[in-house]
C-alpha cells in the first residue's frame, strides 16, 4: 500500500519530532492537538528544532522551507479523514488511547493504518476496540525522535503481513532501521532499558555500590554512552517510574517490579535533570 498522507495526535515531546521527521522526508502531515495551546507549543517546538538543523547545516533552509510546508496543524480530529497512516503519540494512559483509536476508527477510511508510539501498552488491545485489527500496529519511535536511528515495530496479535510490510516500509523510507517486536510488555528497547535501570536503582537501594560506580561499570566496562542511573535522570524518573509499573502490571515480572527508592524519590520531587535533582544534583546550565 502507499503512504503519503501521513496524520499525528499528540503534538507533544514526541509527536511534534515525529510530525517532522515524516514531513521532511516528503509525507504531507496533519498534526492534531487537544486545543490551540499545546499546538502552537508543539508547532513552534517543530519550527525551533529545524531553524537549529539550519544553523548546524543538517539541512538547507530551502528544505525548512519545504518540510514547514508540508505540517498542517488541527484541533480537529475530523481533520485525518483522509490520511493513510495516523501515528498516535498522546500520553501513555490506556483508556486516553482507547478513546482515540475507537474515535479514528470512525474518522479514518477503511485503508488508513492506525499507529500507537506506546511505550509499552498492549497493541492487540487497542487493536480491539477498531473495525480494522488487521491495520493496527505499534510504531516505536525512539527520543529524540529527530535524531534517532532506530523504529521498533510492534506486532498485535491481529495485525496483518500487509500492514507490517507496509509499515516497515515507512519506517525505512523515514532513514530508519527496523526492529520488530511482539506485542509484550515493554517490547524489545523498554523491556531491557528498565531492566537494566531497574536492576542499577535496586544495587542503589541495598547500598552495594554508590551511583556514580553503578553508572562506572556500565561506561567503562560495557562501553555504554551514559550509565543507567544518569539516563533516568535524563528521562525523568516520574517517566521511567510510570512505565515500569504499567509494564509490571501487565506482566508481573520480578524483573520490572518497582523499587520503593524511585517511588520516594518521585514522592518528593526529584525527578533528574528537569527538577535540578534526582540519583546527581544538577545545575541549571547543565
Ligand atoms: N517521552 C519519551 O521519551 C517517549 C519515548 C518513546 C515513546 N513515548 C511514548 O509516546 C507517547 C507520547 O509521549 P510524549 O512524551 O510525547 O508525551 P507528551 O505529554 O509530551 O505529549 C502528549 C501530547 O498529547 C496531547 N494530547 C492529549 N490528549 C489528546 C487528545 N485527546 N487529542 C490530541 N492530543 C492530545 C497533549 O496535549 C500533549 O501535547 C506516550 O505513549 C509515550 O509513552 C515517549
Amino acid at each position: 500500500m502507499e503512504i503519503s498522507r501521513v496524520g499525528v495526535i499528540g503534538c507533544g515531546f514526541m509527536g511534534s519530532g515525529i510530525a517532522q521527521v515524516c514531513a521532511r522526508c516528503g509525507y504531507d502531515v496533519v498534526v492534531v492537538e487537544l486545543s490551540e495551546s499545546p499546538l502552537s507549543r508543539g508547532l513552534a517546538t517543530i519550527e525551533y528544532y529545524l531553524t537549529r538543523d539550519v544553523e548546524k547545516h543538517r539541512i538547507s533552509q530551502q528544505n525548512k522551507v519545504s518540510t514547514w510546508a508540508r505540517i498542517r496543524g488541527s484541533i480537529a480530529m475530523d481533520d485525518l479523514n483522509d490520511r493513510d497512516l495516523v501515528v498516535e503519540a498522546v500520553p501513555e494512559d490506556m483508556e486516553l488511547k482507547r478513546k482515540i483509536f475507537a474515535k479514528l476508527d470512525r474518522t479514518c477510511p477503511g485503508r488508513t493504518i492506525l499507529c500507537s508510539n506506546t511505550s509499552c501498552l498492549s497493541l492487540t488491545e487497542l487493536a480491539r476496540v477498531t473495525s480494522r485489527p488487521d491495520r493496527v500496529i505499534g510504531t516505536h519511535f525512539l527520543s529524540p525522535v529527530p535524531r534517532s536511528k532506530l523504529l521498533e515495530i510492534v506486532r498485535a496479535d491481529t495485525t496483518s503481513e500487509e500492514t507490517l510490510a507496509t509499515v516497515e516500509q515507512f519506517g525505512r523510507s523515514l532513514g530508519l532501521e527496523i526492529l520488530v517486536a511482539k506485542d509484550t510488555p515493554g517490547f524489545i528497547f523498554n523491556y531491557l532499558l528498565l531492566a537494566l535501570i531497574g536492576s542499577a536503582v535496586r544495587l542503589l537501594e541495598d547500598g552495594v555500590a554508590s551511583a556514580e560506580d553503578i553508572d562506572k561499570s556500565m561506561v567503562l566496562g560495557l562501553g555504554l554512552p551514559i550509565g543507567p542511573l544518569a539516563l533516568a535522570d535524563f528521562n525523568g524518573l516520574d517517566v521511567g517510574y510510570m512505565v515500569g509499573r504499567a509494564m509490571y502490571e501487565r506482566s508481573k515480572d520480578p524483573c520490572l517490579a518497582p523499587s520503593a527508592l524511585l517511588k520516594e524519590m518521585v514522592d518528593s520531587g526529584r525527578l533528574g535533570r528537569k527538577t535540578g535533582e534526582g540519583f546527581y544534583k544538577y545545575r541549571e546550565e547543565e
